[in-house]
């Protein structure tokens, strides 16, 4: 299947930069099409570690064209860090191509991020602060600014101090802090324009070049389904795209170009920021998970919250993706306990249901119903197929399939390239 979609089907953090990384060697693009710097992904290469936050996994791998899509919030100082970083351990960044219709992150937005939260006060969202989004907001309200523009010093010019003018107030007159100097921005901004130059173009003609050659063209999914912006736990959301129907508006190839769509989730289920979780164990269980599988935030550090697996959940986002598959991440994580929970159903005022509610006050009230299984050795390094797993284990991942309706595809047994069962 030439063109592949990979998205996170829980809260996000499911480890889809692996499977994009296993899945490139075969890739001739991987394709960023929506978010921004809000994402982080951890890869291990030969023992190494590489976080990435904008860059898409399939930089790793030599030879494979590397597009930031339009969908993408960018912060230009971010993604020149993240280049320099990345030619500084020898990685190459000749196949990175930054789309020309990617909207930009300037220091309001940031700053506006950090004012709102804290307005927000105990209702925050629990965003990561890096202007993702305000930076929305601006393209939507239609005063967004471009990479484009970048190539354009005095429009440029214009918008950013269009901008600012605007922004100052807000900071200044309802925030009460202190605002920005557009000359300040316009210059360093300016300087990150020729910087990327070389990157710059119109990825959606390239893209749409690619797949219609036949081209296998991966589509790397940030955030994930349950904190899209439609079909998240709103407002506990972040402010893009990621389920699959953001990949055509995010990277400029129809729908009838897509030929499969993978979610990726963990054998358990963590998030960060607000908002119910159902499954969520607030008790020293989840606190060996997190342990266990160091669950804690590639981008904010933040420790995330961590229960057990939630099928209901899983079952919506394999509806509203239209999944072909999904990848169980993480099952050696959950080794090594000698029950585990599955969460098949929500019971509330003695009715239960497997439907996942639009409202989170429901949502809030769900009572997760489990079904216990065995555990299962936490080592599962001698396994190739997945007759090899532990029996517990296989049991485990067939009521999987079973309750979120779905097959699973692919099982991670540990964080290496090479730690990967392919089930299908
Ligand atoms: P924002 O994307 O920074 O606006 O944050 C909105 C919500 O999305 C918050 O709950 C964040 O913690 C969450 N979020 C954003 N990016 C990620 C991610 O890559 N993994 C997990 N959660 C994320």
């Amino acid at each position: 299947m030439p063109t592949k979609v990979i998205i996170g089907a829980q809260w996000g953090d499911e480890g889809k930069g692996k499977i994009v990384d296993i899945l490139a060697s075969n890739a001739d693009a991987v394709v960023r099409y929506s978010g921004g710097n809000n994402a982080g992904h951890t890869l291990v290469i030969n023992g190494e570690k590489y976080a990435l936050h904008l860059i898409p996994s399939g930089i790793l791998r030599p030879g494979t064209i590397c597009v930031v899509g339009n969908g993408v919030v960018i912060d230009p100082e971010f993604i020149v860090k993240e280049i320099d970083s990345l030619i500084a351990r020898g990685v190459s960044m000749d196949n990175l191509l930054i789309s020309d219709r990617s909207h930009l992150i300037f220091p309001y937005h940031k700053l506006l991020d950090e004012l709102q939260e804290n307005f927000r006060g105990k209702n925050d969202i629990g965003t990561t602060k890096k202007g993702i989004g305000p930076a929305y907001m601006d393209k939507t309200e239609r005063c967004g600014i471009r990479m484009c523009d970048l190539s354009n010093p005095d429009t440029f010019a214009e918008k950013v101090k269009a901008n600012v003018e605007f922004k100052n107030l807000l900071i200044e007159k309802v925030y009460g802090v202190n605002g920005f100097v557009a000359e300040e921005i316009i210059e360093k901004y300016l300087a990150y324009g020729e910087r990327l130059k070389p990157h710059i173009a119109d990825t959606t003609k390239i893209l749409y070049e690619m797949a219609k050659q036949g081209k296998n063209i991966l589509f790397e999914g940030a955030q994930s389904s349950l904190l899209d912006l439609d079909y998240g736990t709103y407002p506990y959301v972040t402010s893009s795209h990621p389920a699959a129907g953001g990949v055509c508006i995010g990277s400029g190839i129809g729908p009838t170009m897509i030929d499969e769509c993978f979610g990726v989730v963990k054998a358990y289920t963590t998030r960060v920021g607000k908002g119910p979780f159902p499954s969520e164990l607030n008790d020293e269980i989840g606190d060996r998970i997190r342990e266990r599988g160091q669950e804690y935030g590639t981008t904010t550090g933040r420790p995330r919250r961590c229960g057990w697996f939630d099928a209901v959940l899983v079952k919506f986002s394999v509806r509203v993706n239209a999944l072909t598959g999904i990848v169980v991440n993480r099952a050696d994580t959950l080794g090594s306990f000698d029950k585990v929970k599955l969460c098949v159903a929500y019971e509330k005022d003695g009715q239960i249901t497997t439907a996942f509610p639009a409202s989170l006050e429901d949502l809030a009230k769900m009572k997760p119903v489990y079904e216990e299984f065995d555990g299962w050795d936490e080592n599962l390094s001698g396994c190739e197929k997945f007759d090899d797993l532990p029996e517990s284990l296989q049991r485990y991942l067939r009521r999987i399939e079973e309750s979120c309706e779905t097959k699973v595809v692919m099982v991670g047994i540990g964080p290496g390239r090479e730690d990967i069962i392919m089930v299908n």
